[in-house]
């Protein structure tokens, strides 16, 4: 098992990509405590866990305020004795052009996305340093290359790749890995957000999966298992990078004359 005898924080472990990480976590002998702002859904994925007779705890925690956070790591620690892992899952979106975000949504998206990575490491870094433990950062391509309509979101995500390759170099002599994940489509309830919101849905979701040279989206699973990689020893010489795991979504300008299939009317 690749992770026993390991504590781990998930933040947005309730849905999706994160609740996917906390069972792959689990599985592989983790302690998994779970945080997330949705009380339900945090009950839901914890009480699954348990069910499957993993160790699981669910803290409801807003990533973006820092009583909140200073709380999770302390109830971690005092739970699991330790902390190893921290997977900076939580994020949100804000799909629409620069002009029509307000100031309030702009703060209010960097607090969550990126003030929250800050957060976690400024309460846990003591702990992890003590472990030579490993910190996983969400980003996703959308930081790498950009997404229409959807400037703040892929500013915030271009702010966690630089976050996370100055966190590489700042903790490495400690011996903590920092590393982060570019996905590009995931099939999950945040993804289903972004497709509502685009003129047309159902087109949007098929361009969607043509946009990937696999031509399909992720499911959530296959990036939980990127997580588990670099919170394992088998990434122990990994850090400062940010794994692209895209479907080949990236290839797609050098691709040439495309298939049908592949066409990204988008
Ligand atoms: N789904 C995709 O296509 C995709 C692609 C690239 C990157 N990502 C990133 O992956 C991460 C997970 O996304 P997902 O698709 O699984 O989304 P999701 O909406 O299914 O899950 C996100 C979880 O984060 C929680 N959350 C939101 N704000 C929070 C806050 N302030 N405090 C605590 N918890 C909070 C939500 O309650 C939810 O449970 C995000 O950072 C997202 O930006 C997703």
């Amino acid at each position: 098992m690749r992770l026993q005898a390991k504590a781990a924080v998930i933040t947005g472990g309730g849905s999706g990509i994160g609740a996917a990480a906390a069972e792959v976590f689990a599985r592989e002998g983790a302690k998994v405590v779970i945080a997330d702002l949705n009380e339900e859904k945090l009950s839901q994925t914890v009480e699954d866990l348990l069910s499957k007779g993993f160790w699981a705890y669910g803290i409801n925690c807003d990533v973006s305020s820092e009583e909140d956070v200073e709380k999770l790591i302390l109830q971690t620690v005092q739970k699991c004795g330790k902390l190893d892992v921290i997977f900076n899952n939580a994020g949100t979106i804000l799909p629409k052009p620069l002009e029509q975000v307000d100031g309030d949504e702009w703060d209010r998206l960097f607090q969550i996305n990126v003030k929250s990575m800050y957060l976690t490491t400024k309460f846990a870094i003591s702990h992890l340093k003590k472990n030579k433990g490993a910190i996983i950062n969400m980003a996703s391509m959308t930081g790498v290359v950009g997404q229409q309509y959807n400037a703040a979101y892929s500013a915030t995500k271009g702010a966690i790749i630089a976050l996370t390759k100055t966190m590489a170099i700042d903790y490495a002599p400690y011996g903590v890995r920092v590393n982060c994940i570019s996905p590009a489509g995931v099939r999950t309830p945040l993804l289903d957000t972004w497709l509502k919101q685009q003129e047309n849905p159902v087109k949007a979701s098929e361009a969607q999966d043509r946009s990937h040279m696999l031509g399909r989206t992720a499911d959530s699973e296959e990036i939980a298992r990127v997580a588990l990689f670099l919170a394992s020893e088998d990434a122990s010489f990994v850090t400062g990078e940010n794994i692209v795991c895209d479907g080949g979504a990236a290839l797609g300008y050098a691709a040439g004359p495309k298939p049908e299939w592949s066409r990204v009317p988008i």
